[in-house]
């Protein structure tokens, strides 16, 4: 049953990497800057795996750890043993709600997100985490802002706006 609240928010690589030993193997400034604006005051889904890779904590928008295992879960976070109860947690929080990777959660959630919000790199990068196939024509492009590649952004990207066609 698709989620219409629910909204994939991801990085993809030409050839669909998004991480690489733990890490993006990328580092743009400016689309770090749409994560943060697009998902602010929201709920944000994300894997154990990822939010383990956080850098700095995510403030100003709450953050829900999916995850079998873990067993002490960090203050100002929530944890939820399934995607399904992630979201049941998440359904009291105003507008959409974020999957924020990585490659497993991606991939549990792709069949019941109603929107993608894919940042897509002109260049293949190596890497151990990918992006799941997905159908193109059961999604329309609704919205693709170019980037160029400059000073701070060792490649060119879109940030591509899908919605699941009905
Ligand atoms: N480019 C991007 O936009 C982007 C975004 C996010 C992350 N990344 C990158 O992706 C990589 C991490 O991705 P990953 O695929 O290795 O790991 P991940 O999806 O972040 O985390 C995997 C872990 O999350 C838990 N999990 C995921 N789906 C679950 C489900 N349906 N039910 C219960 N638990 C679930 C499990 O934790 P337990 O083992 O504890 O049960 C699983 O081992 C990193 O390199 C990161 O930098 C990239």
């Amino acid at each position: 049953m698709i989620n219409p609240r629910l909204e994939i928010i991801a990085a993809v690589a030409a050839n669909g990497v998004i991480g690489r030993s733990g890490q993006l193997p990328w580092n743009l400034p400016d689309d770090m800057r749409f994560f943060m604006k697009t998902t602010l005051g929201h709920a944000v889904i994300m894997g154990r795996k990822t939010f383990e890779s956080l850098e700095m904590p995510l403030s100003r928008r709450r953050i829900i750890i999916v995850s079998r295992t873990l067993t002490n879960v960090p203050s100002g976070v929530e944890h939820a043993g399934t995607l399904d109860e992630a979201i049941r947690l998440a359904e009291d929080s105003a507008g959409p709600i974020f999957v924020a990777g990585g490659g497993v959660l991606y991939e549990a959630a792709l069949p019941i997100v109603g929107t993608m919000r894919l940042t897509e790199l002109d260049e293949a990068f190596e890497g151990d985490a990918r992006f799941p196939a997905w159908d193109r024509s059961q999604w329309r492009l609704a919205e693709a802002i170019r980037h160029e590649a400059d000073a701070k952004h060792s490649t060119g990207f879109r940030f591509c706006t899908y919605y699941r066609i009905q």
